[in-house]
């Protein structure tokens, strides 16, 4: 008898056979006859299922009744060539225990005929399902390919708090973290809430963005990154934004604009590159299912190129690097912009871009990435470096096909001065930023950094269309189930 446990990845790839082995995991499907049943079985190790085959002379009734789809199961047995289609190896069941039943009355069978938003409902059933099971192992492996990426540049892996006192994008999107009475809270004399009694002794909330305590590590080991939770209470609700989502952000010492876009385009293609090379059997599912998706649609909404083209393409080609005003120039001038056919128009120097002008850019004029640099100081926050000209800042955008912008940057304002007086005219009190200000008092050095959004990564490498799915637990405005 096997008692150690194999994967069913490696059961999958053995090359010898006719051995005895035990699998655990949770019943697909069971099909068959009264002479011989066929079962589906996963252990997530695998976007492909072992077939295990079951002859009632051998397994009793009663188990074989119990193995219902979503049902855990241990099987021992041999593991031999296929005689059927579709797999090189099976295994021919000597014993089988149920070790949980799945009720087929109230079990939500044929989890594959479910929509993805129905499956968000069912926290229990949306990781076993192929999608679901593909998408999380790829978020597994892209963590792992973050991680691979700076370590080996020598970067540190440096980790910033999740409650903090400062709104670093100077936004003011942030959930509030306090243990006050809700109902009754202190007041001060003048009627407002008086923090200085709450937990931490003053107003603190969930971090927006680690780059500040970010600087702090780059201006003293050299090169970090951090890779954290981030919590932004915007009210999107669209399709590429999380109420809480995980950031990449790296910041390096003594790097200006053009080193930081080098390092984020390298650090994309590598993240495109690692998908590709570790991720095949998940990718070439995902592929599969886009393809599915697609058919229903018309050819202009369909993709002009599969996953693993994108990928590839990704890798092949250069970012096409062009500063914010030449963007506008050329979005002024573009068809869409002229028929009328952006939902924001065009019209002038000194406003955002909206997705639908990012992706113009991306997808129709230029065909590749592109990074946007040098955006007007009016629109970015208040830490990006002033350019000459006095109008723009040293910012930078990556802008991807189907997502927009993917990554946020900037080469930091190390500049005392130039730094207190943005501070002061964007209303940014002094007193509460000494802390970060010392960094440019003592030892300031030109320093960069960029932050990549894990889940818009996510979104481009699985080729799924709604943020929402690519992490295992979504927080989007009036929904946090689970
Ligand atoms: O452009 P953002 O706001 O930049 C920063 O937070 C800087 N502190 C980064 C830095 O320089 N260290 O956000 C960076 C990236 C965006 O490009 C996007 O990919 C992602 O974070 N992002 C979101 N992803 C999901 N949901 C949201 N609500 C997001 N907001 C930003
Ligand atoms: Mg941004």
């Amino acid at each position: 008898m096997k008692t150690q446990r194999t994967k069913i990845a490696s059961l999958l790839k053995a090359t010898a056979l006719d051995v005895d082995i035990l699998a655990k995991g949770w019943v697909r499907t069971k099909r068959g006859n009264k002479h011989v049943s066929f079962i589906a079985l996963n252990d997530g190790s695998s976007i492909h299922s072992i077939q295990v085959v079951a002859d009632p002379s051998v397994i009793s009734e009663d188990v074989l009744k119990g193995i219902t789809t979503g049902a855990s199961i241990s099987v021992e047995g041999k593991l031999v060539a296929s005689q059927g289609a579709g797999q090189n190896v099976e295994i021919t069941a000597t014993a089988i225990e149920i070790i949980g039943s799945a009720d087929p009355e109230k079990y939500p069978l044929q989890p594959k005929k479910h929509s993805l938003e129905f499956l968000r409902e069912i926290a229990h059933l949306r990781p076993r399902t192929n999608t679901f099971g593909a998408i999380f192992r790829m978020r597994h492996a892209m963590s792992y390919a973050v991680h691979k990426f700076f370590n080996d540049k020598g970067f540190y892996y440096w980790h910033t708090p999740f409650v903090t006192g400062s709104d670093a994008e100077g936004a003011g999107e942030m959930f509030r973290v306090s243990t006050l009475d809700p109902i009754n809270p202190p007041l001060t004399e003048d009627g407002k809430v008086d923090y200085s009694q709450d937990f931490f002794g003053k107003e603190t909330n969930l971090t927006v963005s680690g780059q500040l305590e970010g600087e702090l590590g780059a201006l003293a080991l050299g090169e970090i990154y951090t890779f954290g939770p981030t919590f932004r209470a915007e009210n999107s609700n669209t399709t590429r934004h999380l109420s809480e989502f995980w950031m990449i952000e790296p910041e390096m010492a003594f790097y200006d604009l053009k080193d930081n876009m080098d390092l984020a385009e390298e650090f994309l293609q590598f993240l495109c590159q690692y998908a590709l090379d570790n991720c095949a059997d998940d990718l070439a599912f995902l592929e599969q299912r886009l393809l599915d998706e697609e058919k229903n649609k018309p050819q202009v909404e369909r993709s002009p190129m599969t996953l693993t083209e994108k990928l590839q393409f990704i890798i092949d080609n250069p970012f096409e690097r062009l500063t914010y005003t030449e963007a506008i120039q050329i979005l002024k001038n573009s068809k869409p912009n002229k028929k009328g056919k952006f939902q924001f128009p065009v019209e002038g120097w000194g406003t955002d871009l909206q997705s639908e002008h990012e992706r113009f850019l991306v997808e129709k004029h230029f065909k590749k990435p592109v990074i946007l640099t040098d955006y007007p100081k009016d629109i970015k926050a208040f830490y990006m470096r002033m350019n000459e000209d006095g109008n723009t800042v040293g910012a930078m955008d990556i802008l991807f096909p189907g997502i927009g912008e993917i990554v946020g940057g900037s080469q930091r304002e190390e500049r005392l001065e130039v730094l207190t007086s943005r501070m002061a005219e964007m209303g940014i009190p002094e007193e509460e930023m000494d802390w970060y200000l010392d960094t440019r008092r003592f030892g300031t050095a030109p320093h960069s950094g960029f932050g990549l959004g894990f889940e818009r990564l996510m979104i481009f490498v699985t080729g799924l269309s709604n943020i929402r799915d690519v992490i295992p637990f979504p927080r989007t405005p009036g929904s946090a189930a689970f």
